[in-house]
């Protein structure tokens, strides 16, 4: 029970209106059956105690004693008792929970950002610019983002424990939640269906800044990559377009010809801070050996070993740090 309350992905941990509603209803959920658990343990307490004596009532002159207050007892307390409670349960979860965290209209919403799930890695885009990003979204704070979720290849879904409930992607449909935060900082996500073997492994973070801060972001992102500004990163990028079989085939990288997008876009790799749907850091030793090991890191992952050269994996390696 205590692991479960701690962490980044923490549901009780609110920080949107919707995700407070959410925790707020685990609450009153919790508080209800406490006290339904108290209430049915005294009652057994209450009767143990009780036992071997005739009747509820204890009148000894009455042949039935006690008869009419069993009846209550067993069709008030068993049937119209936790009848109600149920009921105003379910009107408390389905009928204000649904109201809150129901897709937003779309005219309400300020910014849209599409989430598009893949095996296992989150791209987000957005819509209006050409930024494309993955496992890392920014978004301004205070601010009703319009998110649509949608999927590549298999259901996945989509949930960021503090900001609000699940959304599913499903294959050939789209569907939309409100992402909302009402604080600045960063927010871990997680896929919550689990869509192969590296499921676990498909985390995001929500990176929730200033709303100018946010504008730089969203500019620099949908800018073609930086060009390589040194003798050994030319050789990085020409490693990376080289030919068939090569990185540019499965990668993007706007401002160059690698249109590839089987994996993610690596345009400004450089300005994330992990790699591989958080499995690891984006540090210089880390990414080098997911180039030349990913297996290692990710079992089943699309990503083949290459087995390049210490000279060609010191140049790409080169490049990519340079796509802030
Ligand atoms: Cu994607 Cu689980």
């Amino acid at each position: 029970m205590l692991a479960g309350c701690g962490g980044s992905q923490n549901t009780l941990n609110p920080h949107s209106h919707q995700s407070a509603d959410i925790a707020n209803l685990f609450w009153v959920m919790m508080a209800v059956s406490f006290g339904g658990l108290a209430l049915i343990t005294g009652l057994l307490v209450f009767a143990w105690v009780r036992r071997g004596r005739r009747g509820l009532g204890g009148d000894a002159e009455d042949p039935h004693p006690g008869e009419k207050l069993s009846w209550f007892v067993v069709v008030g307390m068993g049937v119209v008792f936790p009848l109600m409670v149920i009921v105003a349960l379910f009107i408390v979860g389905d009928w204000a929970i649904v109201k809150v965290t129901q897709a937003p209209a779309a005219s309400s919403t300020d910014l849209t950002v599409e989430a598009i799930g893949h095996q296992w890695y989150w791209e987000f885009r957005y819509p209006g610019t050409k930024a494309v990003t993955a496992d890392e979204m920014h978004i301004p704070v205070g601010t009703r983002i319009n998110l649509v979720a949608k999927t590549a290849d298999v259901i996945h879904s989509f949930w960021v424990p503090e900001l609000n409930r699940k959304i599913d992607t499903i294959p050939g449909q789209e569907n939309r939640i409100l992402l909302y935060a009402n604080k600045v900082g960063v927010y871990r996500g997680q896929c919550a269906e689990f869509c192969g073997l590296q499921h676990a492994h498909m985390g995001m973070l929500v990176f929730v800044q200033p709303k100018a801060q946010f504008q730089t972001w969203l500019k620099k992102q949908a800018a073609p990559a930086a060009k390589p500004a040194s003798p050994a990163a030319r050789r990085g990028e020409r490693a990376f377009l080289g030919g068939s079989g090569s990185c540019s085939s499965c990668h993007a990288i706007r401002g160059t010809p690698a249109r590839g997008f089987v994996g993610p876009d690596l345009t400004h790799l450089a300005s994330r801070t992990t790699l591989a749907g958080l499995t690891i850091p984006n540090t210089r030793g880390y990414l080098a050996r997911w180039i030349t090991d990913s297996q290692h890191f990710k079992p089943g992952n699309d990503m083949p070993n290459f087995h390049l050269t210490d000279g060609e994996l010191q140049s790409l390696v080169k490049y990519l740090e340079g796509l802030k």
